[in-house]
């Protein structure tokens, strides 16, 4: 028979890390008699980042008194004290590969049953001060699991578990874990645990990633997006053979293999990423593909902002015949399969990465349902606006809505454009979008956020909306006390004698220096915007595009990410780098 040894609670409190400030629950400590275990908690109990931790389906951490023997030893510790593992229950008995998702158990007076095994992050070796602690209980198969309460009651130590039910399929935590993180995934099992109605919505998520890779596909699709590998690896060199004036300073480029050999399809959507020289060293960019995907050569379109320094470059030096260096197709903004209805939405340059969909979808799919909303300050700054309207003609089930924000006077109304101002909830709730549309936005980054709350207030799923960045992405850290942001820059100190590193998003090339530990550790000092989680290779949330170069793994992750992406939390450069960041 099972035993609850131990009851801890903490609330979350503001703790010193590596200079920055971290609020956390995972201290926690025991407490004596009994405690009312509710829905979401413990009495006195509480989590501080509830996008990892807590909540209905993760109420209650469990950890074995047999784990932390296991790690007095492994570990060679004489200091560990319930609670250590920031676990609620600590118990006799329950071990994770006996334990299996959906079981239910009496503690007390209350009844609970098992959701999902830990997730461990960076936040339980902070408490062991050992940083390898998350990725070492996945490779030991001892994460320890998580409940929730179907019926509350009193909880206090010395409670017998008495198990009431076996979950369907009967999956260990351990097996269950092992299949999610740990290298050969097997389909059929992923089919299984998606039948276990217990399992959290988060690990069924994953779960269907697994079972949705297709076979050969490298990398762990239940942890990261899954895409196909770089068609070539780092910059081959491309060749001008076209360039196209679209607008006062928008211009677009043909790229071209030097043989004249068709160039491997892209996906509508994708982006290139173009190496040019530059005064101070190499400018790397990536632009969008605006042509028809499945053509024998490129297409990028190039916004020339003032001082750009690559878009001057461009402007001053593509002719027919220069050379330029190229980065394969890559990118997750893709037109996705099926036949319902497509909102593709853009303000400004925005247009290329829809424009590249809406072309697509005129060669394959012309019956499907399209709204095509673009937004451009008048018809001097409206990109594509003739290609777009003759594709837009092909296709029978299209709606187009153009915004001017401030149409010039040539401009006329219900020719040229549709509505004057900006693209506000107004004119999205116009359009008369059915519920189960896909939207594909482009565009400045503030314009994307208001436009994605308006389509989820509009009843459009989260899951159905994409958007592309024209620039780096939103970090990720978790726990961590938000603090002014810096725009990227070079590191404090003395420039590192290493290779160069490009963060090509941030549009920030420097040294790296081996006084880090991690090319996250590089980047967070540069304040490139970055995500993570376990810090040390196991839940692949720093996975991030590695255009070019080579890196070097310590520790050696748990899984090795896909073609073409790295982690960053546990990797140095052994080459120049250049990283979609
Ligand atoms: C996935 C992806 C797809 C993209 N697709 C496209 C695309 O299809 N088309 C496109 O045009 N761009 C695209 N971009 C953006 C592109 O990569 C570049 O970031 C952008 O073109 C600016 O590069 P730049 O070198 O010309 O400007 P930078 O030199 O990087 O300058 C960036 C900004 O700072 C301003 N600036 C620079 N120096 C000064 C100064 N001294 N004083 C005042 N302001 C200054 C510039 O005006 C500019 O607005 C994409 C980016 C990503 C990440
Ligand atoms: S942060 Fe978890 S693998 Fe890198």
């Amino acid at each position: 028979m099972a035993t609850l040894l131990t009851v801890s609670v903490g609330l979350p409190k503001d703790v010193d890390w590596r200079g920055r400030t971290v609020h956390t629950g995972v201290w926690k400590r025991p407490v004596d008699g009994p405690v009312m275990l509710r829905r979401l908690n413990l009495d006195g109990d509480g989590q501080g980042d509830l996008g990892g931790h807590g909540g209905e389906q993760r109420a209650v951490l469990v950890y074995q008194r047999d784990s932390y023997r296991y790690w007095a030893k492994v570990l060679g510790r004489d200091d560990l004290v319930p609670g250590q593992f920031g676990e609620n229950f600590t118990v006799d008995g329950l071990p994770d590969d006996e334990v299996c998702v959906g079981d239910r158990y009496r503690v007390g007076g209350a009844v609970v049953e098992v959701t999902q095994p830990r997730v461990t992050c960076y936040r339980v070796g902070m408490r062991m001060n050992e940083p390898r602690m998350a990725a070492l209980m996945v490779a030991h198969h001892r994460p320890g699991f998580y409940l929730r309460v179907i019926t509350e009651g009193l909880v206090q130590a010395g409670d017998e578990i008495v198990k009431l039910s076996t979950g369907p399929e009967a999956m260990t935590v351990a097996e269950l874990d092992a299949l999610l993180y740990l290298p050969g995934h097997s389909r059929a099992d992923a089919a299984r645990a998606l039948s276990i109605p217990a399992l959290s919505p988060g690990w069924q998520a994953s779960m269907r990633g697994l079972l949705d890779q297709a076979d050969g596909q490298e990398g762990n699709a239940g942890l990261e997006t899954a895409a196909a590998p770089p068609a070539w690896t780092g910059f081959r060199p491309l060749t001008v053979t076209a360039l196209d004036e679209e607008t006062r300073d928008v211009f677009s480029l043909h790229l071209a293999a030097a043989d004249g050999s068709p160039l491997p399809a892209a996906l509508p959507g994708q982006f290139l990423t173009l190496r040019l020289p530059g005064p101070g060293g190499p400018l790397v960019r990536s632009y969008s593909l605006s042509g028809t995907p499945g053509d024998a050569v490129y297409r990028i379109s190039v916004k020339q902002e003032p001082h750009g320094a690559a878009g001057t470059y461009l402007r001053a030096n593509a002719r027919p015949g220069l050379v330029v260096e190229v980065a394969a197709p890559r990118g997750t903004f893709t037109l996705e399969s099926g036949d319902g209805p497509v909102l593709l939405l853009s303000a400004g340059i925005g247009a290329t990465p829809v424009l590249a969909m809406l072309h697509a979808l005129v060669a394959s799919q012309p019956d499907r349902a399209v709204w095509w909303v673009h937004g451009a300050r008048d018809g001097s700054e409206h990109v594509f606006a003739a290609e777009s309207r003759e594709l837009l003609a092909g296709l029978p089930h299209a709606h187009v809505h153009i915004c001017y924000s401030r149409p010039a006077p040539q401009d006329r109304p219900d020719r040229d454009f549709t509505s004057a101002g900006r693209i506000t909830a107004a004119v999205l709730r116009g359009l008369g979008l059915p519920p189960d549309t896909s939207a594909y936005l482009c565009g400045p980054t503030e314009f994307m956020q208001d436009v994605t709350a308006e389509l989820g207030a509009l009843g459009l799923d989260a899951g159905r909306v994409h958007s592309e960045l024209f620039g780096a992405q939103a970090g990720l850290t978790p726990g961590i006390a938000a603090a002014p942001v810096r725009p990227p820059h070079a590191p404090e100190g003395a420039p590192g004698p290493g290779p160069a590193v490009s963060f090509v998003r941030s549009g920030l090339t420097v040294p790296w220096s081996p006084a880090y530990a991690s090319l996250l550790e590089f980047a967070e000092a540069c304040d490139v915007p970055v995500r993570w989680s376990c810090r040390t290779g196991v839940c692949h949330t720093c996975v991030s595009g590695l255009l070019s170069g080579q890196v070097a793994y310590s520790p050696e992750p748990v899984e090795e990410p896909g073609d073409g992406n790295l982690l960053i939390c546990c990797s140095e450069p052994t080459s120049e780098l250049a990283l979609d960041l």
